[in-house]
């Protein structure tokens, strides 16, 4: 197998959460790699500023990921516009809940699991009844350290990422041979996301973790490359821990 199979050129893919952090990083691979790419988030303006900052193929459409009708407009907007659909990464979370799980109210727990865990399942869905059950594809689930071990105050947000790992497994088992699904457990990326953990100690040279260092959004792209491409033809229902060896420690 030679480099050839890192060419994604006639590959379609669509990011959710797409216009900054670890989805724009992947969108970018992406299209560097030659790939039609759609971006999506909630808000078109960032969007347009992200896709013209990308060398390649892109397109921009507006959805909320929790949104069911949302997701199914955006990939038929994806298959109008590039013809089909290859690649479907399921970036896109939120958490606007920090504190002890068991005092977290029903609204904020609900938006939670409808962006974060049924947010990916309906996206893929759509994708499996508009595209891949025809043309087969590849789905890959941003999921985190997080739903591997306990880390305190994000429990609801580390729950559906737990859940989110069972679901690739799940999908993965049922949509073989001809759909790949797998996930991608970052650690600590230095994203607007994650803030709050990493500011404290930004200027910190010695993090407690194997590689010593805050990720960046490609260290994650290049993993979603890696799953979206030929060279991973054989794996499927697996979790890549991308975190610098924070699991290690
Ligand atoms: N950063 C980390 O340390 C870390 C660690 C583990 C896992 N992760 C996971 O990595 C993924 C990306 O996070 P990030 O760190 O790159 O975050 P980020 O830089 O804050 O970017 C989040 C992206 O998601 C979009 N978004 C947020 N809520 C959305 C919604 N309801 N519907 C559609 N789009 C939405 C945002 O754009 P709009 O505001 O325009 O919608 C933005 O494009 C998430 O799944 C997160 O859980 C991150």
């Amino acid at each position: 197998m030679g480099t050839e199979s890192l060419d994604f050129k006639g590959k379609v893919a669509l990011v959710t959460g797409a216009s900054k952090g670890i989805g724009a990083a992947i969108a970018r691979i992406y299209a560097e790699h030659g790939a039609s790419v759609m971006l999506s988030s909630r808000k078109i303006g960032a969007l347009e500023e992200t896709a013209a900052t990308i060398d390649g193929d892109t397109a921009v459409h507006a959805a909320n990921a929790g949104d069911p009708e949302q997701a199914r407009a955006c990939v038929a907007a994806t298959i109008a516009r590039f013809g089909g659909l290859d690649i479907l990464v399921n970036n896109a979370a939120t958490n606007p809940y920090y504190g002890r799980s068991i005092d977290i109210d029903l609204p904020r727990f609900d938006k939670i699991v409808e962006v974060n865990l049924r947010g990916p399942f309906v996206w893929t869905q759509e994708a499996w009844k508009q595209s891949m059950e025809d043309r087969g594809g590849v789905v890959i689930n941003i999921a985190s350290v997080g739903g591997m071990k306990f880390s305190g105050s994000i429990g609801i947000y580390d729950m559906t990422k737990a859940a989110l790992i069972h679901v690739t497994k799940h999908l993965a088992s049922e949509l073989g041979p001809h759909v790949r699904v797998n996930a991608i457990a970052p650690g600590l990326v230095k994203t607007d996301f994650a803030r709050a953990l990493w500011e404290p100690g930004a200027d910190r040279k010695d993090w407690p973790w194997a590689m010593g260092r805050l990720g960046q959004p490609l260290d994650i792209a290049r993993a979603a490359l890696y799953l979206a491409s030929d060279l991973s033809s054989w794996v499927t229902g697996e979790v890549i821990v991308v975190d610098g060896g924070s699991m290690v420690v």
